[in-house]
Order: C-alpha cells, then sequence, then structure tokens
C-alpha cells in the first residue's frame, strides 16, 4: 500500500481487494459514534469491499453483504448499543426517496454510518463527513482519496496518513 498527502487529503493506493479490506479495517477501528463515511466511485471501483473492513475493524459480528437490494444492512457489535449501518443508495431515484425511507434518522450521535452513492442523498449528509473517493486504476490496483469536512472526519483523515516528513 502506498500513502501520499496532498494538503491534508491522503491519498492510498491499494493493489488487492485484501488490502482494500486491510485499509477499510484500520479506519473501522477508528470509527466513533456520529461518525459519517461517504464512497464515491463507479459500479466495481471497491466500496462494498472497503465496508467489509471497515465493519469488521469497527467490530461488527456479522459479516457484510451488498446491500444492493436492502438499501439499508445494519451490524452490530457484541456488546453495546452502537450500530453500523451501511446504506447503497445506488437505487434512489432522488431525494424524495431518501426521506421516505427515513434515512435521515441514521444519522445521530450514537451509530455510525456508510454511504455508497453518497451523491444521490447529499442534502441529507451531516457537515461533518468523512468522503472517500475510490478509483479504479486498472486491474487490481484502486486509489483512495480522503477529503474531510467538520472535526471529527479531519482526525479520521489524518489518522489514516503518515506524519509529514519534516
Ligand atoms: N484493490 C482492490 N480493491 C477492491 N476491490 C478490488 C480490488 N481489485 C479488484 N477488486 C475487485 O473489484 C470489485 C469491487 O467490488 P465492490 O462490490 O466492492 O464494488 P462497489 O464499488 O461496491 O460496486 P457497486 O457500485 O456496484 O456497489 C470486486 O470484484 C473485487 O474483487
Ligand atoms: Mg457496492
Amino acid at each position: 500500500m502506498r500513502t501520499n498527502i496532498d494538503h491534508f487529503r491522503p491519498v492510498l493506493v491499494t493493489n488487492t481487494p485484501a488490502e482494500t479490506e486491510h485499509l477499510g479495517e484500520l479506519l473501522g477501528a477508528r470509527l466513533k459514534g456520529g461518525d459519517v463515511v461517504c464512497l464515491s466511485g463507479t459500479l466495481g471501483a471497491g466500496k462494498t469491499c472497503l465496508v467489509r473492513g471497515l465493519a469488521r475493524g469497527w467490530g461488527a459480528v456479522e459479516h457484510p453483504t451488498s446491500p444492493t437490494f436492502t438499501l439499508i444492512n445494519e451490524y452490530r457489535q457484541t456488546q453495546g448499543s452502537q450500530r453500523f449501518y451501511h446504506v447503497d443508495c445506488y437505487r434512489l431515484s432522488g431525494m424524495v426517496d431518501a426521506w421516505t425511507t427515513g434515512l435521515e434518522e441514521l444519522f445521530n450521535p450514537v451509530d455510525v454510518i456508510v454511504i455508497e452513492w453518497p451523491e444521490r442523498i447529499l442534502d441529507l449528509l451531516p457537515p461533518d463527513r468523512l468522503w472517500i473517493d475510490i478509483c479504479d486504476l486498472g486491474n487490481t490496483s484502486r486509489r483512495f482519496t480522503l477529503a474531510a469536512s467538520g472535526h471529527r472526519a479531519q482526525l479520521l483523515a489524518a489518522a489514516m496518513a503518515p506524519p509529514p516528513k519534516a
């Protein structure tokens, strides 16, 4: 895995699905209640693959699968009432759909929410969020560009980047 920093927009490259899951695991272990992670990227970029790692790192007891047909997958930890919501907005036709599914209730200070195709619910997203754009570089290489808005997201982004060289 390679890492660079570009004005606090950490860029990471993985070369296998396993590396992507590992990256997710590292970030997932840092997630706290109220954290919002948005995953953008084309079909097959690796969003769900990253979510598998995120959920594992967070401590989910069930193994996450693609929520393509269910919109929301909910995961629990062995103990505690915090939830990890994995939301896939691909099939949402617009904001009206988003409101009618009650998605806004998932944005709360207790739970963690990870969203695929977040650009479909932009108006619903809280200002503090970590945005990860995934780019398919060909073969099995994927580039992850992290962009933080808000305090919590900045902490998460910084944690994923190595300390700057003196
Ligand atoms: N470095 C990599 N990281 C992640 N996935 C990879 C990588 N290299 C190859 N792949 C493959 O790319 C695919 C990623 O699928 P995944 O379901 O995670 O994509 P997605 O972005 O969630 O797509 P969708 O928008 O359809 O939900 C898998 O088939 C996986 O094996
Ligand atoms: Mg997916």
